[in-house]
């Protein structure tokens, strides 16, 4: 079977000559015109440590493709780094290049008819974009994580990202010298790698190992490990038998396979975005998932895992335990994976697994066996209620308590909550509101991940609960909800909210109330108008006309 289905177009048919030329012209040679060309898709800048070393990494998948007799083609895609932009305007920004990225590698490798794809990948966005437009071009191709981040130390204590964002609440709170928050800061991040907590990037990697789309352990070696340089160069044999058998991702993305991918989110404690994102994927897909499934897994899933942001280990430490492919043993065995679905090996996530090595339950403390979990169900609940009629998140590990009653305090955005918080205006007891920051309304959906820290920097993480239209960084814990739906923008009714109002939070019964007449809602609907927005032109004005609810994955293309 030819291996060049695709590409074929511009070097076999006559009557594309200028692109044959144009090929010769990059230096490829008679030989090539045979070869498969294989689109590389390196999400790399020089801007976020996340992502500094990914043009590097697609240096070594090239090598591996062209030793495999196939041509490798690098190209290039955008990227934001949430930790920078977390707290900021530039937030709105971010889940808007998720669809960016989804629509520029479909673009170049629909364009260029490349024969397969492979993306280097590494931060927050690039992993569902990338899922996405590998789900839609649905032409061989896999991903390759960049890998995590090494922790950060200062004065013997680890430290990440989070670290940094929690230190201005200390610093609000009176609690840390001027020398030791610049301590924090300057010790957080030491070099190349994805935030290292289970947070939203280490999520969406070990999930799409558990999806089956990257080789095995690519979640486990950190960016810095040598292993990471030897599973770039063994991706071209891999991509090889991907064509030899034209084994295509929806043959991958089945609906088992996103089952497989949420379980794993669950008992790794893993980031709410993953919600967002596995809902997108599966519309990429042609995949029917929805909520109802995400909490039927939820209902399902022991939280098993001793891992930041609410737990003690780092994504560093899984790999001395034996890496993914021993979670996702230990997962399968008991019967939480489905071990019939292919992967980009070629062969089944259960054939995969079958010589990996066991968990250590006696050795190790990163995992727990299910009789010692730490829940007994997923920490990520989809509560209703007339706050949210179409769904909000909840984020608990229990840690925090399972029900939470308290009186509204309103911020209409963001930025009131450090505002309010350093008047000393938050106390325990309050449900902060944060509203205007729907996909819509934020624009983009930001990350509250400055309020939630600050609030836990000052002590009142586990006294003071927070619902929003927006969403969290994977980096946030404490008793949050997001994603509530609908969004202040579209008048749900978190738009209704007054200072003082009773609300409750129940994740047993997947409640979310607000203890308000509907009459009254009625009165204080009349006297609503929505927000004007000041995006009138550009990719935000776009991105408002196009995105659909949270409840929907904010998908742009329905
Ligand atoms: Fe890239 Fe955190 S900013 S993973």
């Amino acid at each position: 079977m030819s291996l060049n289905k695709f590409s074929r177009t511009l070097t076999q048919e006559v009557t594309n000559p200028a692109a044959k030329a144009m090929l010769y012209g990059i230096g490829l040679t008679p030989e090539d015109m045979e070869k498969a060309q294989i689109g590389i898709a390196s999400t790399g800048y020089e801007g976020n440590p996340c992502n500094m070393h990914l043009n590097g990494l697609s240096v070594h998948v090239k090598k591996g493709i062209q030793e495999n007799g196939m041509v490798g083609l690098i190209f290039h895609t955008i990227g934001v780094s949430d930790g920078m932009t977390n707290g900021n305007e530039g937030m709105s920004y971010s889940l808007p290049s998720r669809d960016i990225i989804a629509d520029s590698i479909e673009n170049v490798v629909g364009a260029q008819w490349y024969d397969g794809v492979i993306a280097v990948v590494g931060c927050d966005k690039n992993m569902p974009g990338a899922m996405m437009a590998l789900a839609r071009l649905n032409r061989p191709g896999m991903l390759v994580y960049g890998g995590t981040i090494r922790s950060g130390n200062y004065k013997g204590e680890k430290l990440d990202i989070v670290s940094a964002f929690e230190a201005l609440g200390k610093k609000y709170a009176g609690t840390i010298s001027d020398e030791d928050y610049e301590g924090v800061i300057r010790n957080s991040i030491p070099g190349a790698g994805a935030c290292g907590g289970m947070y939203t990037a280490n999520t969406m990697a070990s999930s799409m190992e558990a999806m089956g789309l990257v080789l095995p352990n690519s979640s486990s070696y950190p960016a810095t490990h040598e292993g990471k340089k030897a599973e770039c160069l063994a991706i071209g044999a891999a991509m090889k038998v991907l064509l030899e058998k034209n084994i295509c991702p929806r043959d991958i993305m089945t609906r088992h396979a996103f089952e497989n991918a949420m379980t794993v989110v669950m008992a790794l404690g893993g980031s709410t975005n993953a919600v967002l994102h596995y809902l997108a994927i599966a519309h990429s897909a042609g995949v029917e998932f929805t909520l109802k499934d995400i909490q039927d897994i939820s209902d399902r899933t022991p939280l098993m895992a001793d891992l930041k942001p609410s737990g003690k280990y780092y994504m560093e430490d899984v790999l001395a335990i034996g890496g993914m492919p021993a979670i996702l043993k230990y997962l399968w065995k008991e019967g939480y994976l489905h071990g019939e679905c292919l992967t980009v090996t070629g062969k089944t996530m259960a054939e995969n697994l079958t010589d990996a090595p066991d968990l250590d339950f006696d050795a190790q403390k990163i995992i727990f066996p299910k009789s010692k979990a730490l829940k007994s169900s997923g920490h990520i609940q989809v509560l209703y209620g007339n706050l949210a009629t179409e769904g909000a998140i909840a984020k608990i590990t229990g840690k925090e308590g399972e029900r939470f009653e308290g009186l509204a305090k309103v911020c209409d955005r963001e930025e009131d909550v450090m505002e309010f918080l350093s008047k000393g205006e938050i106390k325990a007891g309050h449900v902060v509101v944060i509203r205007n920051e729907g996909p819509k309304g934020g624009p983009g959906m930001p990350e509250m991940l400055k309020p939630t820290s600050a609030l836990m920097g000052a002590g009142l993480g586990n006294s003071v609960a927070m619902i929003t239209d927006g969403r969290f960084s994977g980096g946030t814990h404490g008793f949050v909800v997001g994603h509530v739906t609908p969004e202040a923008q579209e008048g749900g009714n978190i738009a209704l909210v007054k200072d003082g109002d009773k609300i409750t939070i129940d994740a047993v019964d997947n409640k979310i109330i607000l203890h308000v007449s509907d009459e009254e809602l009625a009165e204080r609907r009349k006297l609503w108008k929505p927000k004007v927005s000041p995006h009138t032109s550009g990719v935000l004005r776009k991105y408002i006309k196009n995105v659909a609810s949270a409840s929907l994955g904010c998908v742009t293309d329905l």
